[in-house]
């Protein structure tokens, strides 16, 4: 019993002691803080002590002592002051005032120092430089284009992608690009966006070239034109950098000619022939040359006719006849038309082409559109036919023009079945052996000779070439 109760008795000493012992030390009454503030701001990190008693209280940063309760000798660095209830103030906040800071209690011997650990970020607003530095990236078309911007900020800025107005959709917030430059149209202002949240959005500016060979091309690579008259043959250039353009006629480069100037405008060059000769009628080619490349276009100046223009017009169409209008556009009047035609059956092999031979009218006033009509009649009802059509001047045949199917109306087809459609389709078009075959068949317009001579071209041709 006695013992018992003396061991009770030790135990409540015990524990009063380390009570009192624990209340009578030092403890952290504030919590850890991180400060998040803007330059030039004022911060107060707090250092609250319950039972501060005698302890000192000394502030740090990383190992540079700041300030020191005891010792107010001790040299506080400009802008930090410490305050008599220990809370530590730091003015007009500057970058490199981002850190943390501890607050320490000192306390003497044998106990241990407490602190506690209070943060400050001083936010920055983004900033970002190009790289590289001269904001320009020329490379050559194919190569690799390789751009970066290097932001600065705090917190660290995210950093996007614009270019042609549009932010280039990636993976992550990169501030390195890297692509290949397969198409020239990549070129251009790419801008750098670093945003962190703070103040504006840092904008960085690289100008991508991208040097390429010269692209040209024509608006029309056949040139109708007769003697005595005016004509222009022109081509279009685009290069990086800058090409030379030449001329050259029948694969000669084109010699000074009185009457033929060259002109440049932009990207357009010019060949005029004030007065055109016999003699200018043949291929030219506009030739464009950079240190990357070269690359032509081929324009004919020709005295044929251009190809005809049939009229679409679905009204027209009756069970046995279709009338034709067409018009032609030619200098030198026309002498006649080779009218060619024949039934479409959707999938299988088309006929021979019947050939009409149709004399120009009289009153044809050259340069001007020629429009004229032609009636095919005793064609079969409800049936599907594909037309031709070449025209004739002193210079020679025009190339034919685009196939034109229509269908005649009759037992089961609808009215919105004899809508015309002009076919331009590669498979559609005459082929230049036939198209020579059937000029050269003048005195041939029923289907059957058609075909004899047809089959004796062929074998004459099979023939030859073995
Ligand atoms: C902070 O003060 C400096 C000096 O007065 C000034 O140049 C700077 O623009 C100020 N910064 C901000 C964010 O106001
Ligand atoms: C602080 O400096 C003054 C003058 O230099 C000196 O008299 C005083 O003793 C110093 N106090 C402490 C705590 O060192
Ligand atoms: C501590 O002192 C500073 C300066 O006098 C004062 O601005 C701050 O409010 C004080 N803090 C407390 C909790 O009294
Ligand atoms: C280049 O890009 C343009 C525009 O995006 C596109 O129309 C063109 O087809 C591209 N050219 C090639 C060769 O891929
Ligand atoms: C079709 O042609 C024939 C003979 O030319 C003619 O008699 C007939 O009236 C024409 N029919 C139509 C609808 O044009």
């Amino acid at each position: 019993m006695f013992h018992s109760s003396v061991l009770v008795c030790i135990c409540v000493l015990f524990l009063t002691v380390t009570a009192w012992a624990r209340a009578r030390h030092p403890q952290f009454r504030s919590i850890p803080t991180t400060v998040k503030t803007s330059e030039n701001d004022t911060v107060l990190l707090p250092c609250y002590v319950d039972n501060l008693g005698n302890n000192i209280v000394r502030w740090w940063r990383d190992d540079k002592l700041l300030a020191d309760s005891s010792d107010p000798n001790i040299t506080t660095p400009a802008r930090v002051t410490m305050f008599p209830n220990n809370t530590l103030q730091v003015e007009e906040l500057r970058p490199e005032d981002t850190g943390e800071y501890m607050c320490q209690v000192v306390r003497p011997a044998p106990w241990n120092p407490i602190q506690q650990m209070h943060a400050i970020e001083v936010l920055y607003p983004p900033s970002v430089v190009p790289i590289p530095e001269s904001g320009q990236v020329i490379v050559e078309l194919g190569d690799e284009v390789k751009m970066a911007c290097e932001a600065s900020g705090v917190p660290h800025p995210i950093i996007t992608w614009v270019t042609k107005g549009e932010e280039l959709q990636l993976l992550d917030n990169r501030p390195k690009l890297r692509f290949i430059a397969d198409n020239r149209t990549m070129a251009g202002t790419y801008e750098c966006i670093a945003s962190n949240g703070v103040g504006e959005p840092a904008r960085a500016v690289i100008e991508l070239r991208i040097l390429y060979p010269p692209e040209v091309s024509t608006d029309r690579n056949w040139v109708h034109a007769s003697p005595g008259i005016r004509a222009e043959i022109s081509c279009m250039v685009t290069a990086d950098p800058e090409a030379e353009v030449q001329w050259l006629k029948d694969s000669q480069l084109l010699e000074p000619r009185q009457h033929i100037s060259t002109y440049h405008y932009e990207d357009k060059f010019r060949l005029l022939f004030r007065r055109v000769q016999a003699s200018d009628f043949g291929h030219y080619m506009c030739r464009a040359t950079n240190r990357i490349g070269t690359n032509q276009q081929t324009i004919q100046l020709s005295g044929v006719a251009n190809p005809a223009v049939f009229k679409k017009d679905y009204k027209i169409a009756s069970e046995n006849n279709y009338t034709l209008i067409w018009e032609v556009d030619s200098y030198s009047p026309i002498i006649e038309y080779n009218l060619l035609f024949r039934k479409y059956h959707e999938g299988t092999r088309p006929g021979p082409w019947v050939k009409l031979i149709i004399p120009a009218d009289g009153g044809y006033v050259p340069g001007q559109l020629h429009s004229k009509s032609y009636t095919l009649t005793g064609l079969d009802s409800s049936s599907t036919y594909e037309v031709t059509l070449l025209s004739r001047n002193v210079f020679g045949w025009s190339r034919p023009s685009s196939v034109l199917r229509f269908s005649t109306a009759g037992e089961g087809v609808e009215d919105n079945e004899l809508v015309v459609e002009v076919e331009t389709h590669e498979e559609n078009k005459l082929l230049p052996a036939e198209v020579a075959a059937i000029l050269r068949d003048q005195n041939c317009a029923s289907m059957s000779h058609t075909n004899i001579i047809g089959i004796l071209l062929i074998l004459i041709m099979l023939l030859a070439t073995h």
